[in-house]
C-alpha cells in the first residue's frame, strides 16, 4: 500500500507519553486515565485495524532527567526509563485485558517471567490474530527515545502510520498558546520538521521515519473517539508528517 495514500489503514502504531498515565498528579498511573487510554485503544481496534502501541516511562522515570543530578549515570538513567515503559506496558495490558481484548507484551530486554521477549516475527502474528501488542523497554539502548523505537516498531511491523498520541490537536505554525493567528498545518514534510526544528518526535525518530516514508500523524488522545475518528479517515483532527 501506498503509506501516503488516503485508504484505510491496515496496521498502526500508537505511541503514548508515559506522562499521559499520570493524570493530575503528574507521577505514577492514575488508573481511571489508564482505564481511559484502555477504551481509547479498544475504539480503535474495533474499526478493524491492527494495533501496535508504545508508551513511554516518563510517569515513572525520564532518564534525562534521573541523570542531571550527577549521581545516575545517563547510561543508567535510560535503562531505568525502559524499565518504566514495562510497568506502563504491563499496566495497559492488565486495563485492555479487562475489556476482553487480547494483549501481549513484548519487551527489547528480556525479562522472561513478566512478559514475551520482542520477536519481530512473532509480534507479527500476533497482530495477524487481532491480538494488540505492546513493545516495552523502547530499543533495549540507552541513548535512544521511546519515540525512536516506536518509529523502530512501526517500520519492522510494516505499520501504515504511526500516530502520537498526544495533549495536543496537531502542529501549528506558531505556538497557539501565544498567537491568536496560529494556523494547525494539516500536513508538513520531515525536512520542515527537521529544519524548523518543531519538535513533532526527536530527529532521530523523524529522520528513520524519513528514510522510511512512514507517515506521523500527531493528534489528542485526551478528545474521546478522536484516535478511531482520524483510523476512519477523519485527518481534519491531527497533523501529518510526511513527504
Ligand atoms: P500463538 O503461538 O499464536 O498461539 O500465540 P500465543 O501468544 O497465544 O502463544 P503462547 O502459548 O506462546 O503464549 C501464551 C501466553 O504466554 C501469552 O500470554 C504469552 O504472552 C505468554 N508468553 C509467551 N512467551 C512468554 C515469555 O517468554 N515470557 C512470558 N512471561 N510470557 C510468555
Amino acid at each position: 500500500m501506498d503509506k501516503n495514500s488516503n485508504e484505510p489503514y491496515k496496521r498502526v502504531l500508537v505511541k503514548f507519553s508515559g506522562e499521559a498515565l499520570a493524570g493530575k498528579d503528574g507521577f505514577g498511573i492514575d488508573l481511571e486515565v489508564l482505564e481511559y487510554v484502555a477504551r481509547e485503544i479498544q475504539s480503535v481496534h474495533s474499526t478493524g485495524v491492527e494495533v501496535g502501541i508504545v508508551i513511554g516511562g516518563g510517569n515513572i522515570v525520564r532518564g534525562v532527567s534521573a541523570s542531571k543530578g550527577g549521581i545516575i549515570g545517563r547510561t543508567s538513567g535510560d535503562y531505568m526509563g525502559m524499565l518504566a515503559t514495562v510497568i506502563n506496558a504491563v499496566a495497559t495490558q492488565e486495563a485492555l485485558e479487562r475489556l476482553g481484548l487480547f494483549v501481549r507484551v513484548q519487551s527489547a530486554i528480556e525479562i522472561q517471567e513478566i512478559c514475551e521477549t520482542y520477536i519481530y516475527r512473532r509480534a507479527v502474528r500476533h497482530l495477524e490474530k487481532g491480538r494488540i501488542v505492546i513493545f516495552a523497554a523502547g530499543t533495549g539502548n540507552p541513548f535512544f527515545t521511546t519515540d525512536t523505537a516506536a518509529t523502530l516498531r512501526a517500520i519492522e511491523i510494516g505499520a501504515d502510520v504511526i500516530i502520537k498520541a498526544t495533549k495536543v490537536d496537531g502542529i501549528y505554525d506558531k505556538d497557539p498558546n501565544c498567537f491568536q493567528d496560529a494556523q494547525k498545518l494539516s500536513t508538513l514534510t520531515y525536512d520542515r520538521a527537521l529544519h524548523d526544528n518543531i519538535k513533532v518526535m526527536d530527529d532521530t525518530a523523524i529522520a528513520l521515519a524519513k528514510d522510511n516514508a512512514l507517515p506521523i500523524i500527531v493528534c489528542n488522545m485526551f478528545k474521546t473517539g478522536n484516535l478511531k475518528s482520524i483510523i476512519l479517515g477523519n485527518r481534519s483532527l491531527c497533523s501529518i508528517v510526511k513527504n
